[in-house]
């Protein structure tokens, strides 16, 4: 399973990209408003900063809603980088414009995925990402890796290409899930990632190992 880090943060990115496990980015709107980065020629300036820093896949996220804004706006953004995936709303714009992108080679992730009609939608349209939003449906009772599960079967049974991004992943536990699941990227906050590393048997058996050394050299 693929890694990408949600967060438009550079100094985060800088980090998961240093531990050498990291395949990619994904922000959004909201995660680039929190950075304090406004205006388009800043976002842009900031996708290709990412792009810098890590070897990867980049999704950058289109603002506009309507067939050409959207055609135009992710030409552009596409322009900026290789690796500059767009990403594109599940709507019934967006699923047009995924057709145009993968028709011009230009790949795209489906954002803001809850039920198996729209991952199917964006799998036909040609998506290269297809991102069901886990915690979302957790947030409001629904359960957010069956619908994870569901996608990866609908793809396998259909041999679909688009690749399964589970998205809104929240806790440690959830990557955990998505393996179990079948999602072929998790994108997750960075403390979701250091998450796996923790284990108290880790911790202690480390801690004699070095006292057993300590013992014997000192
Ligand atoms: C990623 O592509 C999504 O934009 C992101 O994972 C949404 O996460 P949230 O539900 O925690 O805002």
């Amino acid at each position: 399973m693929k890694f990408f880090i949600d967060t438009a943060n550079l100094e985060q990115i800088k980090e998961a990209n240093d531990m050498g496990v990291l395949d990619g980015v994904t922000t959004n709107p909201s995660l680039m408003a929190k950075e304090g980065i406004k205006g388009e020629a800043n976002c842009r300036k900031h996708y290709v900063d990412i792009c810098n820093i890590v070897d990867g896949d980049v999704s950058a996220e289109v603002i506009a809603t309507d067939y050409r804004g959207m055609i135009r706006e992710g030409e552009e953004l596409a322009a900026l980088h290789p690796n500059i995936v767009v990403k594109v709303p599940c709507i019934a714009d967006g699923i047009k414009a995924i057709k145009y992108f993968k028709g011009k080679g230009i790949r795209t992730n489906c954002t803001l995925v809850f039920s198996p009609g729209q991952a199917l939608l964006a799998a036909k349209a040609g998506a290269t990402y297809v991102s069901p939003f886990v915690g979302r449906l957790d947030d409001i009772s629904s359960d957010g890796i069956e619908l994870v599960e569901k996608i990866v079967d609908m793809y396998t049974y259909y041999d679909f290409k688009t690749q399964v991004l589970a998205a809104s992943i929240r806790s440690t536990q959830h990557i955990i899930q998505c393996i179990e699941a079948g999602a072929d990227v998790a994108t997750c906050p960075l403390s979701a990632i250091k998450g796996l590393l923790k284990h108290p048997l880790t911790d202690s058996g480390l801690a004699t190992f070095l006292a057993d050394h300590e013992r014997v050299n000192a």
